[in-house]
């Protein structure tokens, strides 16, 4: 029989209480139960970063964590950026006008990613935004557009947005 363990953690500031088998990924959990599916998979060799999320903060790729490994954390999703009838976060703003997405699989990590870097490095320069997206991979847009909606996302939230 399964043995199930209980587990109580944050995700987009809101309490979550459940139990789940212990080798369940965070991933499995975000996506299964928990119904966010804007955190994507698109490897199984923990290479892409369609997966990641900020975990008490710092962007991890939630196929590499354990749910259990969550415990008591705060997770922030892609969804948990900007409610439904709210303008979008500045790093989703940026996207959009920087046209930093094509097929936008690869988005969700990406904005993590830099929503991650942004809280520690409010003012990162182009190699901080380029080593900090490095685990990140696209099949569409050349990066080069995703690093200048980073910028411009950091000149924006030091402007007073978010
Ligand atoms: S799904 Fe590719 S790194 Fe997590
Ligand atoms: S926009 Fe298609 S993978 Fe990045």
């Amino acid at each position: 029989m399964q043995t199930l363990t209980p587990l109580s953690l944050t995700v987009n500031g809101r309490p979550v209480t459940t139990s789940v088998d212990p080798s369940t990924l965070l991933v499995e959990l975000l996506r299964g139960p928990l119904g966010l599916t804007g955190t994507h998979v698109g490897c199984d060799t923990s290479q892409c970063g369609a997966c990641t999320v900020l975990l008490d903060g710092r962007a991890v790729k939630s196929c590499t964590v354990l749910a259990v490994q969550a415990a008591g954390c705060e997770v922030g999703t892609v969804e948990g950026l900007a409610a439904p009838d709210a303008p979008l976060h500045p790093v989703q703003e940026a996207f959009v006008a920087c046209h930093g997405l094509q097929c936008g699989f690869c988005t969700p990590g990406m904005i993590m990613s830099a929503c991650g870097l942004l809280a520690q490095n409010p003012n990162p320069t182009e190699a901080q935004i380029v080593d900090a997206l490095e685990g990140n991979l696209c099949r569409c847009t050349g990066y080069v557009n995703i690093v200048a909606a980073v910028k411009q996302a950091a000149g924006a939230m030091a402007g007073g947005a978010r």
